[in-house]
């Protein structure tokens, strides 16, 4: 690849925590080299839409601590059709742009294996706080999801406790259930119910049951949004059997309460790290790939491998967490 001069950066996909830290780290990693850096506004609709402007050191201070991103985000569907993409290469070609990074989850990655394939330079940072990319142990964002999710359990806990009441607490993560397999352990929930695992209603509501027979105050579950087993069937599933049942249960759906506030200290730590690391990456000469953790160290992997697959939540975790609610 010729000597870089200019690069540009986007985030795209949902917001996650440290997705901030992540555009500093790409841009100061990339002055420092002696680059041009722009900002693209709003994702792939931002190429489309040439909202480009250049970043100086300056511009990304202050925001390591936000969440969010200050570039905007957007899911672009316009980008997933040749025309689109089109118009996205033949900005970055008009603006001068040399190669770009793209700070984002699953789809926005898919999207970056589109602009490597037509041979521009492109290197992935892994944010989602689904935690579900190939090649990459932990996303951007899902630490503090994690985090925010199980404040809300502790807190749901109390009244659980103080009234003999059930909760259902549904956090996000549609297809990949990493937040809730993760908050529901540190949680000390009593059921989770994941994409990846099968549970039924019943099922769920026998082991809720079965935690006050053995003499517990309280009984928790957590629940992913794309769970098999999803509060809409539990809740419907109670709304039938509610005299057997035998005591009450509320639901709480945390939604995008789950994405927002600021990120915790190891999504900025890691943000910092995958951002440097795609500067590495590209002056390395290398391109076309998602640069990752994996067991502590960066690595990269190629986004045609990424692109279209999922890194599923570890199911085989739901064995301990059901011992550890005995
Ligand atoms: O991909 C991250 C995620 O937060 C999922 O967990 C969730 O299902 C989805 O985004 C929600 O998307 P949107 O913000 O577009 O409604």
């Amino acid at each position: 690849m010729p000597s870089l001069k200019k690069i540009a950066v986007l985030t795209s996909g949902g917001d996650a925590p440290g997705m901030n830290a992540a555009v500093r780290a790409v841009t100061r990693g990339g002055l420092a080299r002696g680059w041009e850096v722009f900002a693209v506004r709003n994702g792939f609709a931002g190429l489309l839409g040439n909202t480009l402007e250049p970043l100086a050191a300056r511009d990304v201070g202050g925001i390591i601590q936000m969440g969010g991103t200050v570039l905007g985000s957007a899911r672009c569907p316009e980008f997933a059709e040749p025309s689109g993409r089109a118009e996205a290469l033949a900005t970055l070609g008009k603006r001068g742009i040399d190669a770009l990074v793209v700070i984002g989850g699953n789809g926005s990655q898919s999207g970056s294996a589109s602009l490597a394939r037509e041979d521009f330079a492109v290197v992935g940072v892994p944010s989602t706080i689904d935690n579900d990319l190939y090649g990459n142990d932990v996303s951007i964002g899902c630490d503090t999801a994690i985090n925010i999710t199980l404040e809300a359990i502790d807190r749901l806990r109390t009244t659980a406790s103080s009234h003999q009441r059930a909760f259902a607490v549904e956090t996000m993560g549609r297809n990949c259930g990493y937040i809730a397999l993760m908050s529901g352990i540190a949680g000390g929930a009593e059921v989770i119910a994941l994409p990846e695992s099968e549970l039924n209603p019943a099922e769920l509501a026998a082991r809720l049951r079965a935690a006050y027979q053995r003499g517990k105050t309280h009984a928790l579950a957590v629940i992913a949004e794309g769970a098999k087993c999803g509060v809409k069937e539990l809740m419907d599933y109670y709304g039938q059997h509610r005299h057997d049942i035998g005591f009450d249960l509320r639901v709480t759906r945390l939604g995008h309460v789950v994405r927002g506030g600021i990120p915790s200290a190891a999504d900025r730590v890691l943000a910092t790290r995958l951002g440097a690391a795609a500067i590495d990456t590209l002056a390395s000469g290398k391109q076309g790939v998602l640069v990752g953790i994996v067991k502590g160290d960066i690595v990269t992997t190629p986004l045609s491998q990424v692109a279209g697959k999922m890194r599923p939540a570890d199911a085989s975790l739901l064995e301990l967490a059901r011992t550890m609610a005995r």
